[in-house]
């Protein structure tokens, strides 16, 4: 019975619950919409997720976040909604079409003065950052190229202070990081930040697993110690 189609039950209750609690605004509603038109890979985090990244935002007390890949923008919108007045939001992309696709979503949504949209490889980016000594970021997302989810992680700490909170999306990845072979160009680089985070004196860190819209996947989340 319900065990035969569990992926079409998890999404059904997914979207129940988005309706239900997590409700995103019509700012949201546009950029989705505006991603959609734009034709850009449907791989956002989903309300729910991003409800989290906000309330997370929040509950850190957060008033500088860095972001590594913004896509059309959602999780930018959603962690900039945690932000307080006077808040700051710096996000990293490598696609100037995904950039630009995501200025406009931020900008509708009334988020424009918040957020800056650094176009160039994070890595690069992020050593930018440090030499123009950047002011310590209290929370950082992860979510670009995973084969740099280590190097990322690395820089979040670099970037960050004691107690600045670090979340890394998509760690678990279908199960492949049991089975890397299942996606050799990713799974090595979620595999080698997920051991980073239990190993690595400066982090602690736990990883929660999800299902739904997303399929199969999980988010860690660390503190810097
Ligand atoms: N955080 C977004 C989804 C990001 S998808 C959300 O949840 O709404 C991953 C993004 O990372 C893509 O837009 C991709 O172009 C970008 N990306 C990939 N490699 C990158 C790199 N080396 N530096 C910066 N951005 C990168
Ligand atoms: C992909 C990337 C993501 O960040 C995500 O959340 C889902 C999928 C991808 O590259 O396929
Ligand atoms: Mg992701």
């Amino acid at each position: 019975m319900i065990e035969h189609q569990p992926q079409a039950r998890w999404v059904a209750v997914e979207e129940y619950l988005s309706d239900v609690v997590v409700r995103p605004d019509s700012s949201l509603r546009q950029a989705a919409e505006a991603a959609l038109a734009a034709n850009l890979p449907p791989i956002e985090v989903s309300p729910n997720a991003g409800k989290l990244l906000k309330l997370l935002v929040q509950l850190s007390g957060a008033r500088r976040v860095l972001e590594i890949g913004t896509l059309a923008g959602f999780s930018t919108i959603w962690m900039a909604q945690g932000l307080p007045d006077g808040g700051q939001l710096i996000t990293c992309e490598y696609l100037p079409r995904h950039a630009e696709v995501a200025r406009a979503n931020v900008d509708q949504a009334g988020l424009g003065h918040i957020v800056e949209i650094r176009v160039g490889a994070a890595l690069d980016t992020l050593a930018a950052l440090q030499s123009e000594g950047a002011e310590p970021f209290d929370f950082v997302f992860i979510d670009a190229d995973k084969e740099n989810n280590p190097r990322y992680l690395d820089w979040a700490v670099r970037l960050g202070r004691p107690g600045t909170t670090v979340v890394m999306d998509n760690v678990v990845w279908e199960g492949a990081v049991l089975e890397p072979g299942l996606d050799p160009l990713n799974a090595p680089g979620i595999i080698a930040a997920l051991q980073l985070m239990g190993e690595d004196p400066r982090l602690d860190a736990t990883v929660i697993q999800t299902v739904g819209s997303k399929g199969w996947d999980g988010f860690a989340v660390a503190r810097v110690r």
